[in-house]
């Protein structure tokens, strides 16, 4: 197989896209599936795709705009390409997310007005930059702060546009030369803007069958089903996005004929809305390939039941799966959702397993050393 990486991606297309949730939905999250034929990529579910995008081009163009530079001068980019200007920031710079080195630039050119935010430069001022940076980009500073800036001198203040990763939602079994994915467009007001999250919306507004998408594979370190013919019991915990390998790891297991048993919790804000890939589920139990299926819509009641909640009711099951050597596998959010189910893991093992805490503790502790608990979160 060709070796892709950040320095040599493959160009791969758009095949087809849909909507997961509905128009009334609080969110947007979409399905994608992208081609890879012609590439030889092999991944394994629990693989994640690294997608490298572009910019939005109205943000690029008022940020060339706002500085009265001429787009097509002649820049080295931050990925040490010499190219327009405006090409180098569609393609290789971050035009977004401010940093320190672009304010130390711009605190220099505008002088008592830098004042804002001059002093949350210093090293121990991290955590109330990033409190100040939050909500905060880019074109908002350029706005604020007229100022005179050389086409390179910009260029030169902003960092190389990174990749974004996206777990695999499916097997190259069930999908030859396709890979899919499950994603969440990111988009907010703040300080009065729209606001679009880069590569999630590269996606979703500036992607079509003819666009070229940069990928490669990041492997998944161990989020790894088991064998087929290895009859462990698999407990996925995947609310939101999280969703995602495991469709993939339900694909791989009918294509492989799997004999262990699945548990699927899965959660989202609203049943009508957000119950993503609702079909496929149902199909995987009548199929015999996933034998529980435990829900939780957070939004639907007065009080938020969140996957950790069914978790909890099923606690007598989980804690006879656990027993069995189930294999535990956590994806989503790992802000909040990660550790709350962590907690609730731990309370499960307690009461059902007569443990004290510290007991529980070193029961997750064994399962983490067995690799029977395995987490993809971010
Ligand atoms: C291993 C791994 C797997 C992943 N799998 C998936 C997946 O399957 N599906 C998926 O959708 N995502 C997944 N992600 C997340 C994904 O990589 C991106 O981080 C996500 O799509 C956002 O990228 P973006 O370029 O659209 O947004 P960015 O341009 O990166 O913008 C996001 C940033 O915007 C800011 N922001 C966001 N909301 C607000 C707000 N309300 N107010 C102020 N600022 C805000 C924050 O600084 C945030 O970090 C995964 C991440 C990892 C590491
Ligand atoms: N770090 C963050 O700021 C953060 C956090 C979450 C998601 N995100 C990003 O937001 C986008 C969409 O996320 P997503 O679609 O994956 O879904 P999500 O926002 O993680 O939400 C999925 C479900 O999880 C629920 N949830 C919220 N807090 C939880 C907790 N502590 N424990 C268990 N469940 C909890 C949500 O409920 P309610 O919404 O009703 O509370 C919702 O029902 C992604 O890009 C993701 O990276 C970022």
């Amino acid at each position: 197989m060709p070796v892709y990486n950040l320095k040599n991606p493959f160009v791969a297309h758009l095949s087809k896209a849909r909507m997961l949730t509905t128009p009334a939905s609080a969110k947007d999250t979409r399905h994608y599936e992208i081609d890879l034929s012609g590439s030889e990529m092999e991944f394994l579910p629990g693989d994640s795709l690294a997608v490298k995008p572009t910019n939005c081009p109205e943000l690029v163009d008022e940020i060339i705009a706002t500085l009265k530079l001429d787009p097509e001068a002649v820049v080295m980019s931050p990925a040490k390409q010499e190219k327009p200007l405006r090409e180098a920031l569609l393609a290789d710079a971050v035009i977004t997310a401010p940093d320190k080195k672009f304010l130390k630039a711009l605190a220099e050119k505008v002088g008592d007005e830098a004042s804002e935010w001059a002093g949350l430069l210093e090293v121990d001022q991290k955590k109330a930059l990033a409190d100040y940076l939050w909500g905060r980009e880019i074109i908002d500073f350029l706005l604020a702060h007229p100022a005179s800036w050389e086409p390179q001198e910009f260029v030169s203040v902003l960092k190389k546009l990174n990749v974004r990763l996206y777990s695999i939602a499916s097997s190259l079994k069930a999908y030859p030369e396709q890979v899919h994915l499950t994603v969440a467009t990111v988009t907010y007001d703040s300080m009065g803007r729209k606001r679009k999250g880069v590569c999630s919306t590269f996606l979703s507004d500036r992607v079509d069958a003819t666009t070229p998408i940069p990928t490669f594979i990041t492997p998944g370190k161990g989020f790894r089903l088991p064998e087929p013919e290895d009859d462990t019991p698999i407990i996925m915990v995947g609310p939101g996005t999280g969703i995602a390998p495991f469709r993939a790891f339900l694909q791989e297991r009918r294509a492989t004929e799997a004999k262990g048993k699945a548990w699927l919790f899965f959660g989202d804000q609203t049943r009508v809305n957000d119950f993503l890939y609702e079909e496929e589920w149902e199909q995987y139990q009548e199929d015999g390939y996933l034998h529980e299926l435990d829900l939780a819509f957070s939004r639907d009641q007065d009080h938020k039941i969140y996957v950790q909640t069914r978790m909890k009711e099923r606690a007598a099951d989980f804690w006879a799966w656990l027993e069995e050597g189930a294999i535990v596998y956590v994806c989503g959010d790992a802000s909040r959702m990660a550790g709350d189910v962590d907690k609730a893991m731990h309370e499960i093992i307690e009461e059902q397993g007569g443990r004290s805490a510290e007991e529980a503790a070193a029961y997750v502790d064994q399962m983490k050393k067995d690799k029977r608990y395995r987490r993809d979160v971010y």
